[in-house]
């Protein structure tokens, strides 16, 4: 096994910087149940002014935030909007469901983003037999549609429909300063159309964990309890919230620097035989391995042996990722082994990776 592992799994992988420790090590702290920890609340004011919104609140992981909007803006009985691909519907174990008794009615869009015109006609609201629809969700940017990133445009046209049809918009935003950074966009901007968003600190903001749901001060009243209902409320939790801060002020502006490693990668793949790829928009890579040069499994467990972490998505299909632990030298490294490993031929790997969509957090 090489000594320096490429870890291209996933921007969740990040570990945190000597800088981000020291703002750990120095957090000063309370008891955030008690509105107390005095870290927490400038990190939830920060986060809810960065995105023009008028309250935030701290949650443990990007699930339990998409769970407590979905619980702010549902009843149980009720159904929520969403395309296809989306974290909220496929990839939180059911929560909607579980723990809100919310229907999922996934929409075909493109590449995960949806328009208006893929929901004109799908609100169901008098007729006894169905779920009052009240809700929908976008992702931005969308994992699986390839990290692509939503319009200003489009965003707006979303919102505005929703609301003049008396539905709510929950913006799953686990990646939304990638967008913010690529969609050459304020974060206020883009999060004006929607009543809440999710954030995550713990991609590629590169926080160990921790993320926030924002929305106005009533639907932030509400999501507490829904967090306290989760198990999600916290104690000294200014020690996590402190890299959260040190994250919005210092590691934002850097994805640029993951978006071009991103692009560097790709351009190096599209070079190779056997590859196909769109270039990305952000900083996740989905490609494809033309199925007579072997599957995307062997490829991965081929990689694995030479250091190099990417996952497969499907039997054809991988993601890559790049985020502050990979460097362009180790982008552009991952790409010429894996032209290596097309030309040598996958035919004889043992297949230890296996696994399917769920690889692509
Ligand atoms: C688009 C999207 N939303 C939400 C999440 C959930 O975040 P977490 O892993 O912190 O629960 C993830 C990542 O897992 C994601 O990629």
């Amino acid at each position: 096994m090489p000594d320096a592992i490429i870890e291209m799994r996933s921007d969740t992988m990040t570990k945190p910087t000597p800088a981000m420790r020291e703002a750990i090590a120095n957090a000063e702290v309370g008891d955030d149940m008690s509105g107390e920890d005095p870290t927490v609340n400038r990190l939830e004011a920060m986060i809810a002014e960065r995105l023009g919104k008028e309250a935030a609140v701290f949650a443990c992981s990007g699930t339990q935030s998409n769970q407590m909007g979905v619980r702010v803006h549902c009843r149980p009985g009720d159904e929520l909007l969403i395309e296809a691909w989306g974290h909220i519907a496929s990839y939180e174990a059911g929560g909607p469901a579980a723990l809100s008794g919310v229907t999922c009615r996934p929409i075909i869009g493109r590449r995960g983003l949806l328009e208006v015109s893929d929901l004109e006609g799908q609100i169901h609201n008098d007729d006894q037999h169905l779920c009052p629809t009240r809700l929908v969700c976008v992702e931005n940017t969308a994992n699986r549609g390839g990290g692509v990133v939503y319009s200003l445009g489009a965003m707006q046209q979303i919102g505005a429909w929703a609301h003049e049809n008396g539905l709510k918009v929950h913006m799953d935003g686990a990646r939304l300063f990638n967008a913010v950074v690529a969609g050459g966009y304020t974060a206020q901007e883009i999060c004006e159309p929607v009543d809440t968003i999710s954030v995550c600190f713990s991609k590629g903001l590169g926080c160990p964990m921790g993320s926030a749901l924002i929305g106005s001060e009533e639907e932030i009243r509400i999501a507490r309890r829904a967090r306290k209902l989760f198990g999600g409320a916290m104690r000294q939790s200014g020690i996590v919230a402190a890299a959260a801060i040190y994250a919005l002020e210092n590691n934002v502006d850097r994805m640029q620097e993951d978006h071009d490693n991103a692009r560097a990668f790709a351009e190096a793949l599209s070079q190779i035989e056997g590859i196909e790829i769109e270039m990305p928009e952000t900083n996740l890579v989905f490609f494809d391995v033309e199925q007579e040069y072997g599957t995307a499994f062997a490829l991965s467990s081929r990689l694995r042996e030479l250091g190099v972490n990417i996952n497969p998505t499907g039997p054809q299909s991988l993601r890559a990722c790049t985020h502050l632990d990979v460097t362009r030298e180790q982008s552009l490294r991952a790409a010429e082994l894996i032209g290596d490993c097309l030309s040598k031929g996958l035919a004889d790997v043992a297949e230890t990776i296996t696994g399917g969509p769920y690889a692509s957090r």
